[in-house]
């Protein structure tokens, strides 16, 4: 099984970034955690991380046919990107969205989630196991 695993803006300053709330591990110790997750698993995993919706958008279209499965945390663009979702829904890959934070605990506008609307399963609060979570969901499903 081939899995995509994206995550959004600022998600690479992770252990700089708010540690209150993130955490104090940093974006190479998720990479890292992903890959062990995905290795525990039997998961190709492909571990991608942008600033950018366009670059973000495209890397989801790519996908199509490529991938089994897409993990997502779009993180600020969660809440603004309708090119996201599009995109999501345009290659009809199965997604999963994930969250380190609890979004629903937080400011008002964290608890939409355009993205989400294309993700048939989301895994929200769990810190980095959300994302072994969304693999071994997909693992299982299969
Ligand atoms: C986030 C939550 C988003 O609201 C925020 O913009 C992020 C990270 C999370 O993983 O908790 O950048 O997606």
């Amino acid at each position: 099984m081939k899995i995509l695993i994206i995550n959004g803006p600022n998600l690479n300053m992770l252990g700089i970034r708010e540690p209150g709330i993130y955490g104090a591990k940093n974006y190479k110790a998720l990479v890292k955690f992903i890959k062990d997750s995905c290795r525990e698993f039997g998961v190709k995993g492909t571990v991608f991380q942008s600033n950018s919706q366009g670059k973000i958008v495209t890397k989801i279209q790519k996908a199509y046919k490529k991938y089994d499965a897409i993990v997502i945390n779009p993180a600020a663009y969660t809440h603004t990107s309708v090119a996201i979702l599009d995109a999501l829904k345009a290659v009809s890959i199965p997604a999963a969205e994930v969250h380190l934070s609890d979004v629903n605990q937080r400011e008002e506008f964290r608890k939409f989630s355009y993205a989400g609307m294309a993700c048939e399963a989301h895994f929200i609060g769990q810190g980095f196991e959300g994302y072994r979570q969304a693999i071994k969901y997909f693992v299982e499903k299969k």
